[in-house]
């Protein structure tokens, strides 16, 4: 394991977290529909959970929570750019255009929170028994890796859903994905999983 790019990548899952918190408390303002406000509720909170989470795995492993890296700058430039979004679209009068764009802007977000989150799952599986790094993460991962899941699949749902009725097409609240819970993705990272140790071996 490359500790320097570990200790880098930490930092930037971090501020993604941090990011996210904000890209909820803006969407939150854009969002009308009552479900999906509940929804953005609680995810705000989890996600709230997540920097608490990350803080405190990175004061475990002795990692300045504070320090600049590049890849955190991208991250929060990425995050600034969604927030302007949301801004936008709600200075525009259209609450329809700013529900729907707060909708992609969590999307946005939670797909990179995801990815973070699946590699911080991957780095704990392949630290060596009994290595403080890998029990650190794991630790960390089991706490959040189901509601990482949901975030990125539920959103996905709303926002399709809300561009279906804004397009004039039937669509469906809440979004089937609700009902599906994370079953759909656990299934594809589980068979994604298999595959990739599968070719690792060969
Ligand atoms: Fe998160």
């Amino acid at each position: 394991m490359n500790q320097e790019q570990l200790e880098s990548f930490l930092c930037e899952a971090l501020e993604t977290e941090r990011g996210g918190v904000q890209i909820y408390e803006a969407a939150l303002e854009c969002a009308e529909n009552e479900e999906l406000k509940d929804e953005w509720e609680e995810y705000l909170e989890q996600t709230r959970e997540h920097v608490d989470i990350l803080q405190n795995v990175c004061k475990q492993l002795g990692i300045d929570t504070e320090q600049e890296t590049t890849g955190s700058q991208i991250v929060r430039a990425t995050a600034q750019a969604l927030l302007r979004n949301m801004q936008v679209a709600r200075e525009s009068g259209d609450s329809t255009l700013a529900q729907i764009v707060a909708a992609e802007a969590v999307s946005h977000a939670e797909l990179k929170d995801h990815l973070n989150w699946q590699l911080i799952g991957l780095v704990s599986k392949e630290a060596e028994k009994g290595d403080r790094v890998g029990e650190v993460l794991q630790e960390a991962y089991e706490q959040v890796e189901d509601q990482e899941e949901e975030h990125v699949f539920h959103n996905q749902g709303w926002a399709r859903e809300l561009w279906a009725e804004c397009l004039g097409m039937e669509a469906v609240f809440p979004p089937p994905e609700e009902k599906l819970g994370i079953k759909v993705p656990k299934k594809a990272e589980s068979e994604v999983l298999k595959q990739r140790s599968k070719q690792q071996e060969s």
